[in-house]
């Protein structure tokens, strides 16, 4: 690209046909907004501003994490995409020279290789306007272009067209390449004598064809970078695009996806060589996974952090924690936010952790509760332990030195201790600290009552 552009994203609309009380451009995406996505495409051609048109729901899209260079206008009515243009205008007319990408902010599948040949085009005509149209097979929904015989063109909405030009399959994107110069002339001729009563940014092709303006027409490579999400079934089907885009790319780094239709990787989620998803993965937010791990069915990661040759056992959740490496957790395992498995640990069937670092190679194999707890090396935690952290009023600690063996049915009620070395026996509830090497039982002494049974039966 030889000039700079600027890049104005049209997001102020609520999105009626998407039927929601939240503005349709913040709707999640694998992982971002929608608007985030075409932000981000833009970003990638480096304009030298980017405008957002924000109105329905202004303050909620402000509080998105964009970039720094994204900044925004607003539009306080919603009268139509050519009224959302004017809005910006008290930015854009300081470059008169200069060209503007204008994109719809429902378009999250547009990539910068679809971009580029448009902005390439603008630039070697020297067109006043240029923008991206596409052959489709199914143009319902899209402005059509109706291109005329003495070269005359314009662009027609759906709601407005007569059954001849309904039948068109050549679509307007809804993005376009202005000079700066030539879109602020055009804007105030632009009039809602139409069935929406709104002034239709498309109407501006018409206006300046006929003033001999020199209007370019690109078509789009790629047809299926074009669907513009107006309603929750195509944005089902963009989520389709997106996810299918992740798992190719992270097949082409080395990572096995056997079932890309059932797996979900969140766009931003990183994964090592050798690792393997099996079926119906579902991996979110920052996650990242370690290489020569193996993530099996029904497994759900949201911003976990897994180590080096893992086993993530089927059914498993994991939110918010770390896995060191060479860790076994599952089948049905929970950890919720801040629980570190330190390397080499082994974490069993209907485990939950809670705000609990796991010592190395310390095995909690079944049905176990640690919350606010700290294992060190080598524990043993028997089936049934759980942490009583919890007083009603705030949570204590639970400390487990390494080496510890914990027997089964074992409540600890923190703030409690259990020594190096000790040993707790299984159906306790220990409620003072045990001292390293000590042995602790705390449970009823077992009394036999011989006969007892049969007697009771003979009554
Ligand atoms: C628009 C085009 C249509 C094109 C299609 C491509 C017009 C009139 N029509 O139709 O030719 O085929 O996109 O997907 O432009 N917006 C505002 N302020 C407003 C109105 C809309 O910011 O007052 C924003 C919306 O938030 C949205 C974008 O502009 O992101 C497009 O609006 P939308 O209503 O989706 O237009 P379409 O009917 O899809
Ligand atoms: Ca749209």
């Amino acid at each position: 690209m030889r000039e700079k552009i600027l890049a104005l994203i049209l997001a102020a609309g609520k999105g009626t046909r998407f039927k929601s009380e939240k503005n349709k451009v913040l709707h999640p995406l694998m992982g971002k907004s929608m608007l985030h996505w075409v932000v981000d495409s833009v970003s990638r051609l480096k304009p030298e501003g980017i405008y957002v048109v924000v109105g329905y729901q202004k303050e909620e899209v402000l509080k998105e994490p964009f970039q720094k260079n994204v900044h925004f206008v607003s539009q306080e009515r919603q009268l139509g995409t050519a009224h959302a243009v004017q809005s910006a205008e008290a930015v854009l007319e300081k470059w008169p020279g200069k060209s503007v990408l204008i994109i719809n902010g429902d378009l999250p599948l547009i990539t910068p290789e679809t971009l580029k040949p448009l902005i390439n085009l603008h630039e070697k005509e020297r067109n006043a306007l240029t923008f991206l149209s596409a052959d489709v097979d199914d143009p319902k929904g899209f402005g059509r272009i109706a291109r005329g015989k003495d070269k005359t063109i314009r662009i027609v909405e759906e709601r407005d067209a007569t059954s001849s030009e309904l039948k068109i399959r050549e679509i307007n994107a809804g993005i376009y390449m202005f000079r700066v110069k030539d879109l602020f002339q055009v804007l105030p001729k632009i009039s809602n004598a139409n069935k929406k009563r709104e002034y239709y940014l498309t109407d501006a092709i018409e206006i300046m064809a006929s003033e001999r303006k020199k209007i370019g027409v690109c078509k789009a490579a790629n047809a299926e970078e074009i669907v513009g999400v107006n309603d929750r079934y195509e944005l089902s089907r963009v989520a389709k695009v997106l996810r299918d885009r992740k798992i190719r790319s992270l097949a082409e780094d080395g990572v096995t996806v056997y079932d890309p239709e059932t797996t979900w990787i969140d766009v931003d989620v990183l994964i090592g060589i050798d690792t393997v998803i099996h079926s119906s993965v579902r991996i979110e937010g920052k996650s990242v996974v370690g290489a020569n791990c193996t993530v099996y069915p029904f497994v759900h990661l949201v911003n976990a952090r897994i180590g080096n040759n893992v086993k993530i056992l089927s059914s498993t959740m994991i939110e918010e924690s770390v896995i060191e490496d060479d860790v076994r957790v599952g089948p049905f395992s929970h950890l919720r936010p801040k629980t570190v498995l330190k390397k080499g640990s082994r974490i069993g069937n209907f485990v939950e952790m809670k705000n609990t670092v796991f010592g190395p190679y310390s095995k909690a194999g079944h049905l176990t509760y640690l919350g606010d707890a700290e294992v060190k090396e080598n524990v043993n935690i028997g089936a049934g332990t759980i942490t009583c952290n919890y007083d009603g009023r705030e949570k204590h600690k639970t400390l487990i030195e390494d080496e510890a063996f914990i027997g089964s049915g074992t409540e600890l009620v923190a703030p409690v201790k259990i020594g190096k070395g000790a040993y707790v026996g299984a159906g306790s509830t220990i409620t003072k600290n045990v001292s390293p090497d000590s042995l602790a039982v705390s449970r009823g002494k077992q009394v036999e009552k011989r006969g007892w049974a049969k007697r009771k039966k003979k009554n």
